[in-house]
């Protein structure tokens, strides 16, 4: 069962009750068995989920990070329904106060999955009182000021944390210390990509070609939420320009009114490769110049646009700066000098 903290103030926005997020929610897979790619964390959780449940203790607290629409919050759903336990799900930003976090934890249930997503971004205060909960179930209460204050120590359930996080460089030594279970999630290869969006169109009930699921997975950035999203897109001009079936030809018409192009890159990523080409002279620029210069959130460019560029080898990261390379410089149809 998967429960949200307190009415909006807590809940994660991906999951906020819009038809489409609904629609993605339906499309989740709610097994390890079902859930497609990421093997080898696939294969480690199954080994740590078994064995928890034989000691009859509750799983090890876990960290999963790497760039967004991977599959984080979907494996944690996972892993709680593995587990047969209840989930509570909040993110770093929704815990502002210590008081906040301590009401979490004193409303947990022994074996509770607590999903905390952007891990990263809880402050100190909040971090300090998770160390003694996370160590020893634990947690350490100051009734009053001054001098008469005192602490007392109350017993939580044994529960299982389990944080997410696009920045696993951002997290404090202490925390990623706490973590059992650290694993990085990988982009999708397009192989595993083509079964996802094969997987969710028997889920939507749409008929689809083989090439047209190989063009949606090629075009995904390695990313199942981009796919997913791209599928239901192409399966709305699939019912209003043909007969609902989703073919090669209308996947191709649909990408291009997204502007999505033969790599999966958008209007966005174009306009990054072509400002590092043109303006900075393909010399190394900062993320945050970049970042300004488009007019974007430093996070979104970092999270979102970086990891694909560089895993098709269009950028790469230098200690003076970001730099395009020759890839990038064909794909936008430039002339490319060696430097
Ligand atoms: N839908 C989104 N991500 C998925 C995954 N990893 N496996 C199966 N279906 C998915």
């Amino acid at each position: 069962m998967v429960i949200l903290l307190e009415e909006n103030k807590l809940i994660s926005p991906e999951l906020e009750d819009g038809q489409e997020e609904r629609l993605e929610n339906s499309l989740r897979p709610k097994t390890l068995d079902e859930y497609i790619g990421q093997v080898k964390v696939k294969e480690n959780m199954k080994v740590y989920i078994e064995a928890a449940k034989k000691r009859g203790e509750p799983l090890d607290h876990c960290l999963f990070y790497g760039p967004p629409g991977l599959g984080k919050t979907t494996l944690s759903n996972i892993i709680s329904n593995e587990m047969n336990s209840n989930i509570k799900i909040t993110s770093g930003p929704a815990i502002e106060k210590p008081g906040d976090l301590a009401a979490i934890l004193t409303n947990l249930s022994e074996f509770d999955v607590l999903f905390i997503d952007e891990i990263h971004r809880l402050s100190k205060s909040v971090e300090e009182i998770l160390y003694p909960a996370l160590e020893d179930f634990t947690l350490d209460i100051i009734i009053g000021k001054g001098p008469s204050a005192r602490s007392i120590r109350l017993d939580l359930p044994k529960f299982t944390l389990i944080g997410a996080t696009t920045k696993a460089g951002s997290l404090t030594t202490p925390l990623r210390d706490r973590f059992g279970i650290v694993h990085r999630l990988e982009l999708y290869s397009p192989e595993e990509l083509a079964m996802i969006v094969n997987r969710s169109s028997k889920i939507l009930n749409v008929e689809i070609d083989e090439e047209a699921a190989i063009e949606i997975a090629r075009r995904s950035r390695g990313t199942p939420r981009i796919a997913n999203r791209i599928l239901k897109r192409v399966r709305d001009y699939a019912s209003v320009l043909g007969d609902g079936k989703v073919t090669l030809k209308l996947t191709k018409h649909a990408l291009n009114k997204l502007e999505i192009d033969e790599l999966g890159l958008d209007d966005t990523d174009r306009k990054l490769l072509d400002m590092m080409i043109t303006q900075y002279k393909g010399k190394p620029v900062g993320i945050e110049t970049l970042a300004v210069s488009l007019g974007e959130e430093l996070d979104t460019i970092e999270d979102l646009y970086e990891p694909y560029l560089i895993q098709i080898g269009f950028i790469a990261r230098t200690p003076r700066g970001r730099v395009p390379l020759k890839p990038a410089y064909d794909h936008l149809g430039y002339s490319y000098i060696e430097k």
